[in-house]
């Protein structure tokens, strides 16, 4: 097996925490690699709402249980992701339009997971609540029918069942000004309503035209900074091809994966400035054989977004981040 003798965890130990994003098949697929470099992992998809709650008296907790006993087994703390996410609204849940038939139905989701999985010590609350577009929040079923304050009572309840643990509010973008202003100006609205929040989560997928942002990267991590909240870098990974190319190509070539190193490289400089403020940077998928990127936003793309190849091996990206 292809792990290398340098270990990401303890490049970084003193600086912040390295993990990954892991499905249930990676922890025999990329046990390796899962094991050798992070001490952080988070829940790819098992432990999203729809997922875990095929239908109003079903839970279908299996796949959850065993990156759950896994990360437990091997002593590596779990992140929790997510509770209240559009994407993953269930569909039995739809026909409900009630504030408090809704709010019923997270908190006894909420309680459900966090009695099952004690042990995670974050959770993403809410994902992606704020627009991308002209708009300032997103128009959701959660908006459109429990209210503006929805993600206030959503950090309420998860503080309610989740006691001391870290509850975050994550979202992608971030390093856009105007997807910013936005974001701070919830979070804000949220500590003055004394939401219990205790983290923003960075998500931080990067593509091929990222190059002229490294400025607002840093300006991103100080203006979030002044929240005083814990942050976190939660889902990179970088696409080997811009975001808006919808086409399909045959493989990426050198220059691609060139400018994709010198990406991780810039910015994993920019996340060591800040490690006062950072706690953990989290990749999104382990390595290039298991990226969502190859089914998106092109069905059956490979894209190397990783720093493992699909052999499992170390990319240059790898050895970019390591060597300082
Ligand atoms: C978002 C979500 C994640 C995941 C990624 C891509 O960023 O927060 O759960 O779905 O998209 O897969």
């Amino acid at each position: 097996m292809a792990v290398t003798e340098i270990k990401l965890k303890d490049v970084y130990k003193d600086y912040f925490k390295i993990g990954a994003s892991i499905g249930e098949n990676d922890i025999k697929t990329h046990k390796d690699i899962i094991l050798a470099h992070f001490n952080t992992l988070t829940c790819e998809n098992a432990m999203k709402f729809g997922n875990v709650r095929p239908a109003e008296d079903e839970y279908d907790f299996a796949a959850a249980d065993k990156i759950y006993d896994f990360a437990e087994e091997n002593g590596i703390p779990l992140r929790g992701h997510n509770f209240v996410w559009h994407q993953e609204f269930p569909e039995w849940m739809e026909k409900y339009t009630g504030r408090k038939q809704l709010l019923e139905r997270l908190e006894k989701h909420i309680k459900a997971m966090a009695e099952r999985y004690e042990n995670i010590y974050c959770w993403d609350v809410v994902n992606e609540a704020v627009s991308d577009g002209e708009d300032y929040m997103r128009n959701t079923h959660w908006l459109a029918y429990v209210g503006d304050d929805y993600l206030e009572q959503a950090f309420e309840l998860a503080h309610k069942h989740l006691g001391d643990k870290l509850i975050f509010y994550n979202d992608y973008n971030e390093f856009d000004p105007q997807k910013r202003a936005k974001i701070i100006k919830r979070v804000k609205q949220l500590l003055k309503n004394g939401a219990p929040i205790s983290g923003i989560g960075l998500q931080c997928h990067l593509g091929l035209n990222f190059d002229a942002n490294y400025d607002e990267a840093r300006r991103s991590i100080e203006e979030y900074a002044k929240l005083g909240l814990k942050i976190q870098v939660t889902e990179m990974d970088v696409s080997l091809y811009p975001y808006e190319d919808r086409e399909m190509h045959e493989k990426p070539t050198f220059e691609q994966y060139k400018k994709q190193t010198d990406i991780y490289r810039n910015m994993f400089k920019i996340f060591r400035e800040y490690k006062d403020e950072i706690d953990a940077v989290t990749f999104w998928c382990c390595a290039d054989d298991v990226t969502w990127l190859n089914n998106f936003p092109v069905e059956g793309r490979k894209n190397g977004a990783t720093l493992f190849d699909e052999d499992h091996m170390p990319k240059e990206c790898f050895y970019a981040i390591c060597d300082f």
